[in-house]
């Protein structure tokens, strides 16, 4: 027999279900190299992740100030959770009177017990406040108006990616609702009382993912037009974030408050997978390989709340309890007061709430 007759001969037993050499080979000697080599590949990510997240954490900033905050008042919205939640926990260790500005008053409980426990400082407290619904934020700031005569630190911290896109009964884009409207709203109507308040700071808490907002358009600022992604909704109310709070520090210029912003950093907290996807599963579990926990997640919040070294400080982008810089988009003050424009009309905002 020839080679061409041999090589038909094999075929033939082939079609018959009878392995070829190349199929055995293939099965015997090449899938399991692939194999080795695939979780050789995958271990040495993960290995690559663990490593990086460690050294991440070290070189991480930290609040080093001990700064007592005894007979300060602050605001922390979303303090149920995350970031919010740790912030809390160090400025009570301090001393401070903390009013937690919370959707969930069952969840702020449980924190708010934990805190007084570990603490020993029983002046904190929760009140109600779902700030993708005005109605929510002014009866909160007039509730806090009511109890309190002066706000040292407030923190605009909350912060969420909605999946879809959702408009409230007001019309605005639910991420936008929740992380800038919400925010621009309160921080306005509690401007009489943070003004009475000497050296007093506005804290908001933006992210690095203010980079993929590209151009800002304030005349769709809830994506009638534009077409909708969380990324894109996250990334554009964090910009707006950062613009808010160069504009608020423009304003207040010379009145002795302060407006500052930041980025946390990665840290492992429940934002990745509030609707439990697939895709948030991944998130989280990258978060917690990569990520900071919740304690120096929070460490520039509680640096811009407490140091010593940012006083009279105003209108700057922080990360890792250094200033840093942003896009040139969050740098560009028009947009800032255009934005600023559009967020009083698009909040209704009244004449009697207005206080720079
Ligand atoms: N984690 C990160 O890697 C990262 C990175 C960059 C920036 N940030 C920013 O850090 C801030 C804190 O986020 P986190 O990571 O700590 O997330 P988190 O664990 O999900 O905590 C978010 C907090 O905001 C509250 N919240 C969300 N939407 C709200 C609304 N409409 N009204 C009232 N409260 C609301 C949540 O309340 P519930 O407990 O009721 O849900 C929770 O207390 C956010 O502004 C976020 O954008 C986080």
């Amino acid at each position: 027999m020839c080679c061409g007759e041999q090589e038909n001969a094999t075929a033939t037993r082939n079609s018959n279900g009878v392995p070829s050499e190349r199929k055995l080979f293939l099965v015997a000697v090449l899938l399991p190299q692939l194999r080795v080599m695939f979780w050789t590949v995958i271990a040495l990510l993960i290995l690559s992740l663990v490593a990086g997240g460690i050294i991440y954490r070290k070189v991480s900033g930290r609040c080093t100030s001990n700064t007592r905050m005894d007979g300060k008042t602050v605001i922390i919205t979303g303090g149920s959770a995350g970031i919010g939640k740790a912030t809390a926990y160090d400025l009570a260790r301090r001393g401070a009177t903390i009013i937690l500005g919370c959707r969930n008053l069952a969840k702020a409980q449980l924190v708010i017990d934990d805190i007084r426990a570990t603490t020993g400082n029983e002046m904190i407290t929760a009140e109600k406040l779902e700030l993708s619904d005005l109605d929510s934020v002014r009866e909160f700031a007039n509730n806090i108006k009511r109890k309190v005569k002066n706000i040292h630190v407030l923190i605009n911290n909350a912060g969420t990616g909605s999946p879809e896109k959702v408009l409230t009964d007001l019309g605005l884009e639910l991420t936008m609702a929740s992380n800038h409207y919400g925010h621009f709203l309160l921080t306005n109507m509690l401007l009489d009382i943070i003004k009475a308040t000497p050296r007093s700071r506005i804290i908001t808490v933006s992210s690095l993912g203010h980079y993929g907002c590209k151009n800002l358009d304030v005349d769709d600022l809830n994506f009638k037009n534009l077409s909708y992604g969380t990324f894109q909704a996250y990334a554009q109310s964090k910009l707006c974030n950062i613009l808010f709070t160069k504009e608020l520090a423009r304003k207040l210029a010379l009145t002795g408050v302060t407006s500052n912003c930041l980025h946390p950093g990665t840290v492992a907290t429940e934002i990745f997978n509030k609707d439990n996807t697939v895709l948030g599963s991944f998130l989280s579990g990258l978060a917690y390989l990569i990520g900071k926990d919740i304690h120096g997640g929070a460490q520039t919040s509680i640096y811009l709340a407490v140091s010593e070294d940012v006083e009279g400080e105003t209108g700057k982008y922080y990360v890792d309890c250094k200033e840093a810089n942003c896009s040139s988009s969050a740098n560009d003050a028009g947009l800032a007061k255009k934005l600023w424009e559009a967020s009083e009309r698009d909040v209704k905002l009244q004449p009697s709430e207005i206080f720079y």
